[in-house]
């Protein structure tokens, strides 16, 4: 897979120089506002990735605030941003129950009605930016943590099939976008990630347009994913004909006994690992992580503690695992 047409040479000791020469895709999630303040943000951003997704602002929520009214102009400033620096875009996300406006929340509507504004919200979303990224999280998180389908407004009014035809209606709209499943707390083998195996396979048999499924990864040091059943699971997604790509890798360090210096080594065999998973997987064609910097993150405010769990520091200056992703994309 070509992911450069290189009008610009990356610098050769960039993770994107490097990623490039493995054939993986390197991204980011990035969020507006630094993307607008911070030049160093900016210089970090298109130094040493390949890739970038859109951390909020292409979210049901942001771009569709009313009935009648979108707001393209932050995720527009994105994709102009990926086009200056030959940059890949992954849309993210046209369906999440975590991205609703009032307006859809606070109405009670028929199937039929809520069939027409999915319909029209994925439609025009999608052709918006059709032809200008590589994929789109299509679904984000259907699954809830018990295994079962997430009991969001899509369920609950339109049913089961709201999957599918979401599927079917964002390839129409952009018939080469690579279109995804995406969710978390499924990377390896275990009930949750059997439940999404099932799904996308069952979809696939049927000929519903997906392309590939994204292993989101916000892990900790903790109790890190085990790679040999990430392998596996990416394998078996292979098997479905399925890409597979690493979303959202964030490894939080939390609070532990050991020193600092020790917590940041463990961030960076976690990284390192699923890094080695991905390059000698046939189908793991991208390496995302969750933000720039550790001054940027989501962790601290969404688990209400600071955290460390990005690759750069809040200086910007490179930690460990980002040495260790380096080293690792060296390695052949
Ligand atoms: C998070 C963002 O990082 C936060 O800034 C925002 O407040 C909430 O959403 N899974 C996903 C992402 O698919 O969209 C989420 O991003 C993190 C979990």
């Amino acid at each position: 897979m070509v992911f450069l047409s290189g009008s610009t040479q990356p610098a050769n000791d960039s993770l994107r120089f490097f990623a490039q020469k493995r054939g993986i895709g390197i991204g980011a999630a990035v969020a507006i506002r630094p993307l607008r303040k911070d030049s160093s943000y900016r210089t970090v951003l298109a130094r040493e990735f390949n890739m970038l997704t859109p951390e909020n602002v292409m979210k049901f929520k942001p771009i569709h605030p009313e009935r009648d009214r979108y707001d393209f102009v932050a995720p527009d400033t994105l994709v102009d941003f990926a086009k200056r620096h030959d940059m890949q875009v992954r849309g993210h996300t046209l369906v999440w129950y975590q991205s609703e406006p009032d307006w859809l929340t606070a109405n009670k509507w028929t199937r039929e009605e809520l069939m027409t504004i999915l319909r029209e919200h994925i439609n025009t979303v999608v052709s918006h930016y059709r032809g200008q990224l590589v994929a789109w999280d299509m679904m984000n998180e259907a699954i809830a943590d018990n295994a079962s389908l997430r009991d969001t407004i899509w369920l609950k009014t339109i049913g089961q099939d709201y999957i599918e035809l979401a599927f079917r209606w964002a390839h129409e709209a952009d018939p080469k976008v690579r279109l995804f499943y995406n969710d978390y707390d499924s990377e390896g083998l275990g009930a949750k990630s059997d439940a999404i195996y099932a799904l996308v396979k069952d979809l696939r048999q049927r000929d519903v347009p997906i392309h590939g499924v994204g292993l989101q990864m916000h892990v900790s040091i903790n109790n890190p994913p085990n790679p040999e059943d990430v392998a596996a699971n990416i394998k078996r997604l292979n098997d479905l004909g399925l890409e597979v790509q690493i979303t959202e890798m964030d490894v939080r360090i939390g609070s532990g006994t050991e020193n600092l210096e020790q917590r940041l080594a463990q961030q960076a065999a976690v990284y390192r690992n699923m890094m080695r998973v991905c390059l000698e997987a046939e189908n793991c064609t991208a390496f995302v992580v969750w933000g720039l910097s550790d001054r940027h993150s989501w962790i601290p405010s969404h688990y209400n503690q600071p955290d460390l769990p990005l690759i750069f520091d809040k200086s910007f200056r490179p930690k460990p695992a980002y040495e260790a992703l380096i080293e690792e994309l060296q390695r052949m």
